[in-house]
């Protein structure tokens, strides 16, 4: 039977100039709404005991086992505020579907698309005052699930939690849209192949932290990391898709060759793209291949996408001692791409695709 998430017959709220003072600046995912989306599953019962909560700690013992295993997944998504006061998710189909796959490859039960949709809706319209409307600015949902079984064996727990917490930001890098330098990670690896790279659990975050304080020391904001086994192929940031703009107009990205994220920006940027006149290409993409590219003038226009900051021009890849500067003053494509991307998700342009979906 479908999961409902009803509301709570007492919610408790904080006042609205609590929220208003947030909005002001809340940054990215320092703040959390009033409530929280909860439901639990289990090997006998499946999926039950759905409901919208106050936003507390998730009680769990010390031998849950997530803490030592990592058993884990989670999602984000937008909800977004128009112009009319509308509030509106970005493709939140393609996040549930994600979802599946990434329970899939984590040994943790798929909780139906129908399901993963209503929780994320139901707690959108229960702290819809908290979808902030100033520019950029949006609530960032991010469901997870995780092992929790107070179990210390090695196998997939046999009872897991589901929860959904929600957080109004603005923009993700504090610089903003501001071109962003790189180091390319050549010493440590992200993911490997047949491992959890097209999954989104958060080990392959814990991964790349340690490379990326090594970036900040570099004078880098993020890192790039390249295949695991031949230390040749360009894969993904930290937490960001990989893109190139070539002289001759076209759009990059690897393919997904399971080592990379399915970023639901990275495939509505590959989706859009003829309209902004850019032919979208899937391909392994040679490091040596961009260097060059920077070099020469092949490449005309790096950047990184996700969920959170959207799209991040990239102004510089480091790697072995050398930085390879793109003339920035010179890209075309990078913010077009990303304004459309935006008019579509705040309604400033029509949604031809449907990906738009109405909460309240
Ligand atoms: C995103 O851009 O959506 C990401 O995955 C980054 C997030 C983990 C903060």
């Amino acid at each position: 039977m479908a999961l409902t998430f009803d509301h709570p017959e007492a919610p408790s709220y904080l006042g609205d100039d609590v929220i208003a003072e947030i909005s002001r600046d809340p940054g990215f995912g320092s703040y959390f709404t009033d409530h929280m989306a909860v439901a639990d599953w289990n090997q006998q019962t499946g999926w039950h005991g759905d409901r919208l909560v106050d936003y507390a700690p998730v009680a769990m013992e010390p031998a849950g086992a997530v803490y030592h295993y990592a058993q884990s997944i989670f999602e984000g998504l937008k909800a977004y505020r128009h112009a009319d006061g509308s509030v509106w998710l970005f493709r939140p189909d393609a996040n549930a579907a994600r979802f599946e796959r990434s329970a899939f490859r984590l040994a943790l039960p798929q909780l139906p698309a129908e399901d993963f949709i209503t929780s994320v809706r139901q707690l959108v319209a229960l702290d819809q005052r908290w979808v902030p409307g100033g520019v950029e600015q949006s609530l960032y949902l991010r469901p997870f699930m995780m092992a929790s079984e107070n179990f210390l064996g090695v196998r997939p727990a046999q009872s897991v939690i589901y929860v959904v917490i929600a957080s109004p930001v603005g923009a993700y890098f504090t610089s903003g849209v501001a071109p962003v330098d790189i180091w390319v990670s050549t010493q440590y690896s992200r993911v490997a192949t047949g491992g959890t790279g097209a999954a989104k659990c958060g080990g392959n975050y814990a991964a790349s932290l340690l490379p990326q304080e090594l970036a900040y020391e570099q004078g880098c904001s993020q890192v790039l990391f390249v295949d695991a086994a031949e230390r040749r192929w360009v894969e993904e940031l930290g937490g960001m898709n990989f893109f190139m703009i070539t002289a001759d107009d076209q759009l990059v990205t690897p393919d997904l060759n399971g080592n990379i994220l399915p970023g639901v920006t990275r495939d509505s940027l590959l989706t859009v793209a003829p309209e902004l006149g850019l032919r979208p290409v899937e391909r392994p993409i040679e490091l040596a291949e961009v260097l060059r590219g920077i070099e020469d003038g092949g490449v005309r226009e790096l950047f990184a996408c996700g969920t959170a900051a959207v799209i991040t021009p990239i102004r510089s890849l480091k790697h072995e001692g050398r930085q390879y500067v793109i003339d920035v003053d010179k890209a075309t494509h990078t913010i077009p791409l990303r304004e459309h991307l935006l008019d579509i998700q705040y309604g400033r342009t029509p949604d031809t695709r449907g990906w738009m979906q109405q909460v309240c």
